[in-house]
């Protein structure tokens, strides 16, 4: 299976900066081991069409509404996601969960339009540090995963991130045996949930130095990188981390 290196881009680049970042990703050598993702912010997804649509390097929305129009104020469309030539839908993040009461239910319902129309859903996961530290972080996990797949088609795309809050742009990033039994953790769970061979990726901190170590523990199957994916140097650099 290929690495997947998605990049959340959150609520930075002008359309501008973003138009710069496609053309010098466009013209790299891109290891034919990594898929390449890309999650801008919604001002610049027109920006993202028009240079990467139909291309191998993919993008998304970095939310996906489960209505594909209507009154919804300030929410993204999957459909207008999937005609601007998109694939992805990155759901739960936990700046959504945190800072916008997102609920899992919520995130499933999401997820399940996004299947339904044919974009993947990205879901994100993760324990705050004083559930960590409390003990609790598996049953933390498998209670997000088992509200946020609810009805989830496990015959369609799905992929998983897993991001320990207390490691998201803290430049604190989990160590390799935390985040070893974290993902099999996870693994071991889908499977319970009837889910087979969902990639599931690690995030918090990833940066250039950390990704060579954490991208052979096993059950990483690539990275979802924050700040350090804004940088296209930065970027490649982590997306050549399995070479
Ligand atoms: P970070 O963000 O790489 O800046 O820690 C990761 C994320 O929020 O997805």
């Amino acid at each position: 299976m290929k690495k997947i290196y998605a990049a959340n881009w959150k609520m930075h680049k002008s359309p501008k900066e973003a138009r710069t970042f496609f053309g010098d990703l466009k013209s790299a050598a891109i290891s034919d081991s990594a898929h390449l993702i890309i999650f801008p912010s919604s001002p610049c997804l027109e920006a993202a069409s028009d240079f990467l649509a139909g291309n191998k390097i993919e993008f998304g929305s970095q939310n996906s509404h489960f209505e594909s129009s209507g009154a919804f104020t300030g929410e993204t469309s999957p459909l207008l996601v999937l005609q601007l030539g998109g694939k992805w839908a990155l759901l739960g993040h936990s700046e959504r969960r945190t800072l916008f009461a997102e609920t899992s239910e919520l995130v499933a319902k999401k997820a399940r339009a996004a299947q339904g129309l044919g974009l993947t859903p990205m879901v994100c996961i993760g324990e705050l540090l004083n559930e960590r530290d409390e003990g609790r972080t598996n049953d933390i996990l498998a209670r997000q995963l088992t509200e946020s797949l609810s009805g989830v088609d496990p015959s369609r795309g799905l992929v998983i991130a897993y991001e320990p809050v207390w490691a998201i742009g803290t430049g604190r990033v989990a160590g390799p045996d935390q985040v070893r039994d974290a993902h099999e953790f996870i693994y071991d769970y889908l499977g319970k949930l009837g889910f087979k061979e969902v990639p599931i990726l690690y995030g918090g901190s990833v940066k250039p130095e950390n990704a060579g170590t954490l991208v052979h523990i096993p059950h990483v199957d690539g990275f979802l990188i924050g700040g350090a994916s804004l940088d296209v140097a930065s970027f490649l650099k982590i997306a050549s981390a399995s070479n």
